[in-house]
């Protein structure tokens, strides 16, 4: 029962596109700057009555179509944008979806790593739970957290959710490796709090809290650790870069996933691009990547996939597994 396979997909965006060009008439930036060195043309914003919970509510309905909810043993959020602190998204998707109470219920927050996470999370939690499957879900609202004076990242973020529906398989092959070096200087986004206790001075951490970045050497610590983590999964798998059929990698920058493509000699072609018209938009990426692949009906019965991304943390994650049997969308 080592296996991992897929039984459904979802995702949803928000309908109101930012473009470069209107960037332009915020920010001291241009288009084709943006295009060229993110490869991201325009990105899905979340209406002032969307919520982090009701986007991930919508990707996990496409999700669950036609599966019975009943046998969902865990149901795994990855998000740095939650709605609450508490409850976490995952309880709240519990009761939306109205999924069983006998479930582990977990928020991760891993950044951009997350939805890769929540899958090795979940194969494990399924491990001691026969018959179940567990719904995994990425979702972020970054325009929350973006700063939108600051040019270096602004242009970069959006909105989105994804989610799977996965159970463990006994014919099939799952690995995987994650890591973290923690580092608060290269990426990071500070919590709000209240913070008007009387007795205390207000301190530094009581100021809104949006993404900073140093770029470069998140550039850098991608390409790097994004590599490696791949090459060691597909060695717990015992397999070879040629023979995988699907790559999916977080989509934060077109050039990270080539300088990726290159460094691993994979076929380009294999590799799922929508940066194009959703930005970064963090433990989405990889959840709405895994939709738009299944959905574009390339996927076969004993496919092989690699998933990998890398983010806030710092953190980097990778999965391989064979996919057992084709999805039938009703959609
Ligand atoms: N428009 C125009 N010019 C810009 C912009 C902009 N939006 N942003 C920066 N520039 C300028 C800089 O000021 C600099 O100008 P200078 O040479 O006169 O000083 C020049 O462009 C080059 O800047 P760099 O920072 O070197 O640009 P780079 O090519 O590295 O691209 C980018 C910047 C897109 C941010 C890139 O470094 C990147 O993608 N990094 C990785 C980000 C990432 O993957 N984050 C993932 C985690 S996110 C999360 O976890 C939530």
């Amino acid at each position: 029962m080592n296996g991992l396979t897929i039984l459904g997909t979802g995702s949803y965006t928000p309908p109101f596109a930012l473009t470069n060009k209107m960037l332009e008439t915020i920010v001291d930036t241009d288009s084709e700057w943006i295009k060229l060195r993110t490869g991201i043309l325009s990105r899905a914003i979340a209406a002032e009555s969307e919520t982090t919970l009701s986007m991930a509510t919508a990707a996990a309905q496409k999700a669950l179509d036609g599966l019975d909810r009943s046998k969902i043993g865990a149901v795994i959020a990855a998000t740095i944008t939650p709605d609450y602190l508490t409850p976490s998204l995952s309880c709240l998707l519990q009761r939306d979806l109205g999924l069983p109470t006998d479930i582990a219920a977990i928020d991760i927050n891993c950044a951009c790593s997350g939805f890769v996470m929540a899958m090795k999370t979940a194969h494990t939690l399924l491990a001691d739970m026969p018959g179940r499957t567990a719904l995994i879900i990425g979702a972020e609202m970054l325009s929350r957290v973006t700063d939108y004076t600051d040019r270096a990242t602004c242009v970069l973020f959006g909105d989105g959710a994804g989610a799977a529906v996965i159970r463990r398989d006994a014919a099939g092959t799952f690995a995987s490796d994650c890591g973290a070096v923690g580092n608060a200087e290269l990426l990071s986004c500070r919590a709000q709090y209240l913070c008007n206790n009387p007795f205390m001075p207000r301190p530094r951490d009581a100021e809104p809290g949006a993404i900073a970045m140093n770029g470069q050497e998140v550039f850098r610590f991608a390409i790097e650790t994004c590599s490696e983590s791949v090459k060691r999964t597909l060695t717990r798998a015992c397999a070879e870069v040629d023979s995988v059929n699907h790559f999916i990698f977080h989509q934060a920058n077109r050039r990270i996933i080539d300088g990726i493509v290159r460094k691993l000699g994979i076929t380009p072609e294999k590799c799922v691009i929508n940066i194009e018209n959703h930005g970064n938009t963090s433990s989405a990426t990889c959840a709405v990547a895994l939709d738009d692949l299944f959905r574009s009906g390339k996927v076969n019965a004993g496919n092989r996939i690699v998933m990998a991304a890398f983010g806030g943390g710092l953190t980097y994650a990778s999965a391989y597994f064979t996919q057992s049997e084709e999805i039938k969308y009703n959609d």
